[in-house]
């Protein structure tokens, strides 16, 4: 048993008057891999935002590091350690590959330095054949991969990755599947949100299913795999 990193307990959001999430709760411990898997609409990126601080919760807590962030501004959650890499990417693309990934150093909350430029280089070969490369000429997928790496730089204790096979071509997203493999491997605590559960079954470790707003299933990615009354009901499977 891990100890608990991020410990989401109850959250209600809103935009404006209607309720988006309801009550959601879910854990992350230090070394898993958690998909947060729902179909489009489902309330994924809502429960990210709250995560990140760009949606406050109306009830509920959530607790990161031992400390209570609920409400806390943007800043001050990626200071603490959370590192997002949005749906849209959001590359600078008239920077090289190599000044995108400067932007993003920094140290860990505890002054972890693990992420610098060379070990960037050296889990992301292909970056490292690109430095002085514009990253608005990078290909969506190499643009996936550079966020990733940009967020890594920031040396965070949980990675968040909001549907990152999101548009891209099969081959592309085997790729990336490769790559967040190798960082579960390296004992990188992430957190993804997907509505493509395939993607999800070879590399997360743990699932909570959201629909409707609601966490519906929480389970390891095993017992997912072998329910499917769970995935035909919730996953369009
Ligand atoms: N800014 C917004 N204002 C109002 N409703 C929104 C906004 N963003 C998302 N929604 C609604 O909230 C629900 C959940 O959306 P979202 O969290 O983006 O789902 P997912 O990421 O799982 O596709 C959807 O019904 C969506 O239409
Ligand atoms: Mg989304």
């Amino acid at each position: 048993m891990g100890a608990a990193i991020l410990e989401v307990e109850g959250i209600d959001v809103y935009y404006g008057a209607s309720q988006i999430l309801f009550g959601v709760g879910f854990v992350v411990e230090r070394g898993q891999t958690v998909a947060l898997l729902g179909r489009n609409g489902a309330g994924k990126s809502t429960t990210f935002k709250a995560l990140i601080g760009l949606a406050r919760p109306k009830n509920g807590r959530i607790r990161f590091a031992g400390a209570e962030i609920q409400g806390c501004r943007p800043y001050d959650i990626a200071r603490a350690g959370i590192g997002f890499v949005p749906e849209d990417r959001q590359v600078f693309p008239d920077h090289t590959v190599e000044d995108n990934l400067l932007i993003g150093a920094k140290k860990g909350p505890q002054g972890q330095d693990y992420w610098t430029l060379p070990r960037i280089y050296e889990v992301f070969p292909l970056l490292a054949n690109m430095k002085t490369r514009l990253a608005g000429r990078m290909s969506g997928g190499e643009q996936q991969m550079l966020t990733i790496a940009r967020t890594l730089m920031g040396n965070p204790e949980v990675l968040m990755l909001d549907e990152p096979s999101e548009g891209l071509a099969p081959i592309i997203v085997a790729q990336i599947g490769q790559l967040i493999r190798k960082l579960r491997d390296m004992g990188v605590t992430l957190l993804l949100a997907e509505q493509n559960m395939h993607f999800c079954l070879g590399l997360a470790t743990h699932t909570a299913i959201i629909d409707k707003g609601q966490i519906v299933y929480r389970d390891t990615i095993a017992a997912l795999k072998a329910d499917t009354a769970i995935k035909k009901r919730y996953l369009a499977v």
